[in-house]
């Protein structure tokens, strides 16, 4: 939804030494899922953790408009589920707001429920494509009209006798995967998705601790999982570890703050999302990780992050989908470093909240860092200074804003992002937080 009020302009200059031992909050694509998988299991699920960031809320809100119970219990969220199929017509359009992945996992949910529902976002979602999800999700049955070049708003008429898909993604992406294996949960038969690479797997893991038969097996340098479908999926309870594309911001002000020392704690861990971590070991960060655990399923651990002069990089294309959010803040530190880096393979960023591509290099342009892009590849000429100055747009991009605001605290002279306002759809909090560690963020 706009909002109707002045976008707030924030401004970040140079700042002192960032200490300090913090948490942030729980990782966003484990919240949606805790609470769709909840929605379709039998019996009462408690997430511990949970994401309260705008984007987790629209998936409450859907899974209540789709007659799941959900409330809170202090700081837990509670969901009573409707089993598998039992989901029921909602009165309204649901309105999904910046969340690609709210939308394109819940257009699975209804491509196998047999109803009438309606899907809209806010503009920056409204320019998604969502024929990702649309054109495998019609052999299930469903039909799908959209706007021009399958975009929002979306009308999904749910299949009467939900067939299996079997399909191989075209593109690695963890939102098209989870897409169908949430269709095939309520298809008679087995679900196959075969992934080009592997990619983020919290759907995986999660239906298994919900009681379903998920099998995966190599394929080449991909992944076939299979999914039985119509299991009995069971409430079960969710712990959220935090989310370590936002817990990226304040390490990367760790690292380019010089005196900077800081502990980020509960950390989530999962390798196929921690693709930033091992570029910046190689950038040279002395990232120490303390207290490796389980949690909830999922491997955490506490990150130290001590100011590091850093290095140029050369980035793979194979390593993107393991940090594919992360780009714009890896950015940033490449232009503090010395050296020219090279960020290969990156077409998809050109899919996300904004074209994150484009909007990353002009974040940087307008701060004085030299940058080129060639196919899908960023080159960043990196002196080991950031003149700084710019007023960057954010294009309704929360990772954009916070990257930004990151870089303002290495600059020369201050940096002004035009609105602060979506760094709440992942991140609440987070300009007070970042201020408690000694950061320089305020209202122009
Ligand atoms: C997500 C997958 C990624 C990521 C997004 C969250 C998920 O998108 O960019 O922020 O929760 O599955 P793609 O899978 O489309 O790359």
């Amino acid at each position: 939804m706009e909002s109707l009020t002045p976008r707030p302009h924030r401004a970040a200059r140079p700042a002192a030494p960032l200490t300090g031992t913090l948490s942030v909050p729980g990782d966003k694509s484990i919240s949606h899922r805790a609470l769709m998988f909840g929605a379709l299991a039998v019996g009462q699920t408690r997430i511990t953790g949970l994401l309260e960031g705008e984007d987790v809320l629209r998936t409450a809100a859907a899974m209540r408009a789709l007659g799941a119970e959900i409330s809170q219990d202090g700081a837990d969220w509670l969901v009573a589920g409707r089993g598998i199929g039992g989901l029921t017509e909602p009165a309204d359009v649901l309105d999904m707001g910046n969340s690609g992945t709210a939308a394109r996992l819940l257009a699975g949910i209804l491509a196998t429920h047999e109803i009438y529902a309606v899907m809209t976002g806010d503009a920056s979602l409204r320019k998604r494509p969502m024929g990702r999800v649309v054109e495998p999700l019609k052999a299930s049955g469903a039909q799908f009209f959209a706007r021009a070049g399958n975009r929002l708003p979306l009308t999904i008429l749910g299949a009467r006798d939900p067939l299996p898909i079997t399909y191989r993604l075209p593109v690695a992406s963890a939102q098209v995967k989870s897409a169908i294996l949430l269709a095939g949960l309520n298809a008679r038969g087995i679900t196959e998705v075969e992934e080009p690479e592997p990619t983020r797997d919290h759907s995986e893991n999660m239906l298994t601790h919900f009681g379903a038969v998920v099998k995966v097996t190599q394929a080449g340098r991909g992944l076939i999982i299979r999914l039985t479908g119509q299991p009995e999926l069971r409430a079960a309870d969710v712990v959220v570890p935090g989310d370590p594309s936002s817990a990226a911001f304040p390490i990367a002000a760790g690292l380019l703050v010089p005196g900077s020392h800081l502990i980020v704690e509960g950390v989530g861990l999962n390798k196929l999302r921690t693709g930033l971590f091992d570029t910046l070991r190689e950038m040279g960060a002395p990232l120490a990780i303390r207290n490796a655990r389980t949690q909830g399923g999922e491997p955490v651990g506490d990150i130290v992050v001590d100011y590091t002069e850093l290095r140029a990089v050369d980035v793979p294309p194979e390593r993107a989908p393991s940090m594919i959010d992360e780009y714009p803040i890896l950015a940033v530190l490449c232009a503090a470093a010395n050296g020219t880096s090279r960020l290969r393979g990156l077409a998809e960023l050109r899919v996300k909240e904004s074209d994150r591509l484009t909007a990353t290099a002009a974040l940087l342009r307008v701060n004085g860092v030299r940058v080129e892009i060639e196919g899908d590849d960023l080159i960043i000429h990196g002196t080991g200074s950031i003149p700084g100055g710019g007023l960057v747009e954010t294009h309704m991009d929360h990772r954009l804003a916070m990257s930004a605001l990151v870089l303002g605290q290495a600059s020369a002279a201050p940096v002004q992002i035009d609105d602060a306002s979506f760094i709440d759809t992942s991140f609440p909090g987070f300009l007070n937080l970042m201020r408690k560690l000694g950061a320089h963020m305020e209202a122009a």
